[in-house]
């Protein structure tokens, strides 16, 4: 089957943040690589939604063209998406010169049909600015909620979407003037002719209840909607010099355009047409709860009027919205998670799995730090990387390191084995209708049942008795069985450990390359080689968790503060002779061990390499470094200091580190050796 995926087409105006992902990133890659091992085709879309005048807004404020603008967040957006390891087929942006032929295709399409009319209307005029306001240069009181911050074509509070002289009490986003009423001329889409056929088609399918819901509230009370703006930031308007499409009416095309430029790509001009325009595709639409009524109202209607036999969205998993901590993300506030910071500490995998499990699915969720340290502890090490390392390390101890033959099944193996095979077909299905949060409950359920199997058959009881060897040997057997659909289980979500878990198996191949129902049916072949056990996850700290608390709402970050105050500068001190300085013996040293002095949060104990000895010493960067960021690192080393005993620990010299406010980072040498003096 072939199937069509999209992610919603982030606006490239700002970077992303956790609550984004959560919404139509993390499910929409999950599915894609999860129907990638169903063996289908999959087509999996995204790209930079990058017109409007949310743009041209922030762009001006920024003191930016709008191209230079977008430029910015269209790379920043796409290096965090292949940080996340996001697995599209293609990512595009809508300013690439192919977007603007399909929009205005639509457009002469919807107008041949007389679905589009000019009119002349009151719109929102700014006597300062002397000029029309539209959109997000618009604040006012939401029409359905009473929200009085809300934007002028949604509302950020109820999700509401409307026409910008719909809001109470308009003002100007910049100047803050109270806006009138003046008519202008634009095209409006007459969404109105579509209610019936909207409703039919909405009724027909088995959509999520908040989805349907939603939808179904917009039906009531569609009417025509300007379909264009005065600005020059966007799609030209043919015929109309000074009107560009509304960023609504551009941007969903933006999927069939990516489409599009994805078929370029691969040389194959027309390969978008097996995916849009055939009935047999699947077409899924990942989204946020703000952005259901653009896809399953204003979309669908702009499809249906023109002439093309382009897919209708056949499924629409909308999620609710992921907060941080019970709050809304907001970056104004600092409430939120500096992701520079974030990927220094932690892998895609952890907060992927973070984030899967504690989904906004069917209600708004939250991403908490004491959840993300016990998923990543409890749940990732604690469940599934401790089975794996029990099972290799025994396995390498009493089976020289190969897949063992299970020659007799006794009745528990048995059990356990039609167990597994019963949760690997739960997972598949929770993964079809798009559950992550259940999905990683089954993968949890499937190492609780492996551990506790490996409990309860004692493998090293079992080793003591020669006899008992074959009863060991199928035991071992079923458990690396057990290894493998975990990581075939785990892989849409964890991709880079289950990798790791598929090549300690033994085996070669691309994991996301196999098919899910040849992994699941195909045993390990007896006597493959395993490889060695490593650590698959890395332990999250309390301290680290508690810095990290602690760093939420504060107003700026301290690099902030030093780029707008002026940091107090240490006096210099007096001069000295050379040969004073002569006396310093500095060295590079190469960072052997690090580890955290019990009950203190400041200092780490650390064992160097000075090339002709060993030198411990403790020091006090735990605030700012964690130890996997030092070991293998080389330092610069005050060799000759006088040893000091510090909290017991005898500290035999000093790492050197370089500090400005609470700032604090070390010199690092790359390529010398260790024990090279420094002067
Ligand atoms: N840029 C929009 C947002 O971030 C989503 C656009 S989705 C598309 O809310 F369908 F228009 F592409
Ligand atoms: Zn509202």
């Amino acid at each position: 089957m072939k199937i069509l995926i999209t992610s919603a087409l982030p606006y490239a105006n700002g970077p992303l943040h956790f609550g984004h992902i959560a919404g139509a990133y993390l499910p929409g890659d999950c599915y894609a690589r999860f129907e990638r091992l169903q063996g289908n085709e999959v087509l999996y879309l995204c790209g930079s939604d990058e017109y409007g005048v949310a743009i041209t807004l922030s762009a001006e404020l920024a003191g930016r063209s709008p191209q230079e603008h977008v430029d910015i967040f269209h790379a920043i957006n796409k290096a965090l998406f292949d940080k996340l390891q996001f697995s599209f087929d293609h990512y595009s942006r809508t300013t690439w010169e192919g977007h603007a032929a399909p929009v205005q295709e639509f457009f002469f399409a919807l107008q041949k049909k007389g679905l589009i009319e000019e009119r002349t209307e009151n719109h929102l005029y700014s006597m300062k600015e002397k000029r029309f306001l539209a959109d997000r240069y618009v604040v006012g009181t939401c029409p359905k909620c009473s929200f009085d911050q809300a934007r002028g074509d949604e509302c950020q509070k109820c999700a509401a979407s409307y026409e910008a002289t719909d809001l109470k009490n308009p003002r100007s986003k910049l100047s803050g003037d109270a806006l009138v009423l003046k008519p202008s001329t634009h095209l409006y889409l007459r969404f109105d002719h579509f209610r019936q056929q909207l409703f039919d088609w909405i009724r027909s399918k088995d959509w999520k209840e908040n989805v349907v819901h939603f939808a179904m509230r917009y039906i009531d009370e569609l009417k025509p909607r300007a379909i264009t703006r005065d600005s020059s930031w966007g799609v030209p308007v043919p015929g109309y010099p000074d009107k560009v499409f509304y960023v609504w009416f551009d941007a969903p095309i933006g999927y069939i355009s990516a489409a599009q430029e994805w078929a370029q790509k691969i040389g194959d001009s027309r390969a978008w047409e097996r995916f849009w325009l055939e009935p047999e595709t699947k077409l899924i639409h990942f989204i946020g709860k703000d952005n259901i009524p653009f896809h399953t109202v204003f979309f669908p209607a702009m499809l249906m009027g023109q002439d093309r036999p382009y897919k209708l969205p056949d499924e629409v998993p909308a999620n609710e919205f992921y907060m941080l901590e019970g709050r809304q993300f907001s970056k104004s506030d600092n409430w939120t998670i500096d992701l520079e910071d974030f990927f220094q500490h932690y892998s895609a995998d952890q907060i992927r799995y973070a984030i899967a499990s504690n989904a906004p699915e069917t209600a708004d969720s939250d991403f908490s730090w004491k959840d993300f340290q016990m998923r990543c502890n409890a749940e990732l090490l604690g469940k599934f990387g401790n089975f794996v390392h029990r099972v290799l390390v025994f396995a390498k101890q009493h089976c020289q390191s190969c897949v063992p033959l299970a020659q007799t099944l006794d009745e528990e193996d048995r059990f356990f084995s039609t167990q597994m095979s019963a949760l690997v077909k739960t997972a598949a299905s929770h993964y079809s209708k798009f559950s992550l949060r259940k999905a990683c409950q089954t993968l949890m359920e499937l190492a609780h049942l492996g551990n506790a199997y490996f409990d309860h058959k004692k493998p090293w009881v079992l080793a003591k008795d020669p006899a008992k060897v074959p009863i060991l040997q199928a035991c071992i057997a079923l458990c690396l069985e057990c290894i493998k659909n975990l990581a075939l289980v785990a892989s849409p979500i964890i991709p880079t450990s289950a990798q790791i878990v598929w090549n300690l198996l033994g085996n070669h191949s691309e994991l996301s390359q196999g098919l899910w129902n040849t992994i699941a049916a195909t045993p390990l072949p007896t006597g493959q080689r395993l490889g060695e056990s490593t650590p698959l996850f890395r332990k999250v700290e309390d301290v680290e968790i508690e810095q990290q608390i602690a760093k939420l709402g504060l107003k700026k970050n301290p690099q902030e503060i030093q780029m707008t105050v002026p940091p107090t500068y240490e006096p210099f001190k007096e001069s000295i002779a050379y040969d004073a300085f002569d006396k310093v013996d500095l060295r590079v040293a190469l960072v052997l061990e690090v580890e955290k002095v019990p009950k203190s949060k400041k200092l780490l104990k650390l064992t160097l390499d000075l090339g002709s000895e060993k030198r411990t010493v403790v020091s006090g960067i735990a605030l700012h470094y964690q130890p996997d960021q030092l070991i293998g690192r080389k330092v610069v080393f005050l060799a000759n200091l006088a040893p000091a005993t510090i909290m017991g620990i005898e500290s035999q010299g000093m790492v050197l580190a370089a500090g400005i406010g609470d700032s604090l980072e070390l010199p690092f040498i790359d390529k010398l050796a260790p024990g090279a003096s420094i002067c």
